[in-house]
């Protein structure tokens, strides 16, 4: 279960979001939607614990933010919208890299098979000769690393071909759908958010989105 109640952002005397509230239940994919700017990846940076808010509370599993990073950290899986992976390492040694950095232990086969869920089959290439696709693919391979509870995803599939985007669509759906992982998405593509995503929340001022996904029937709340 996470709770967020009250999130405020500032940078410097800029509001980015005010006054935030939200919840997700285990089993739940949940998306994140606004225009460029309304602070999508603010609100995710936050509950990755890669930034701390100006005001407000998280809580995940019954653990507070305020408490400490330490639980909470093994707890998430994050990919940013740039991609985070190491460019001169070939993608086998990125995985044993992040895995040892994870608490839960993997073998290297169980690596390898990781990449191949995220459609990733280039596993003794450097990274540096990888597509961008191929990159974000590997990105996600590596956020799954911790099994976390709250997999936090900033536009994962930008780039990545149609067919590898079911694949990995269908992957997330089994591990909210069977293993209870709550997943929290964001997209500018709507139809990969209404196809993937159980209900949607949508942050910034433009009721765009809203009406949007109003008109389409699909389960949206606007955070302030
Ligand atoms: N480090 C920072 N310092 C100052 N302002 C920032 C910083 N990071 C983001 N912002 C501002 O915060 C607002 C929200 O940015 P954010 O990146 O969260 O938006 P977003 O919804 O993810 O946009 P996009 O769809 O382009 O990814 C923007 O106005 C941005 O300029
Ligand atoms: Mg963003």
């Amino acid at each position: 279960m996470l709770e967020v109640t009250g999130l405020q952002k500032k940078y410097k005397e800029k509001t980015v979001f005010e006054n935030v509230t939200l919840q997700m239940k285990p089993g739940e994919i949940v998306g994140l939607v606004g225009e460029n700017g309304a602070g999508k990846s603010t609100l995710l940076e936050l509950l990755a614990t890669v930034m701390q808010p100006t005001l407000g509370e998280i809580e995940l599993e019954g653990f507070s933010y305020t408490d400490g990073f330490k639980t909470i950290r093994r707890l998430i899986g994050y990919v940013p919208q740039d991609i985070a992976v190491w460019e001169e390492f070939t993608v086998e040694e990125n995985m044993q890299f992040f895995e040892k950095l994870s608490w839960k232990k993997h073998t290297k086969e169980e690596c390898r098979q990781l990449c191949v869920d995220m459609q990733l089959t280039q596993w003794k290439e450097e990274v540096r000769s990888l597509s961008g696709g191929m990159k974000r693919k590997l990105n996600l391979a590596i956020s799954l690393l911790n099994d976390p509870v709250l997999l936090l995803l900033d536009e994962p599939t930008v780039g990545i071909d149609l067919k590898s985007k079911i694949e990995i669509g269908s992957y997330l759906h089994n591990l909210a759908k069977s293993d209870g992982k709550m997943i929290m998405y964001t997209s500018h593509d709507m139809d990969e958010i209404t196809t993937l995503c159980d209900r949607v929340y949508s942050i910034g001022k433009d009721p765009f989105y809203m009406d949007l996904l109003t008109k389409n029937e699909i389960a949206v709340e606007q955070l302030k």
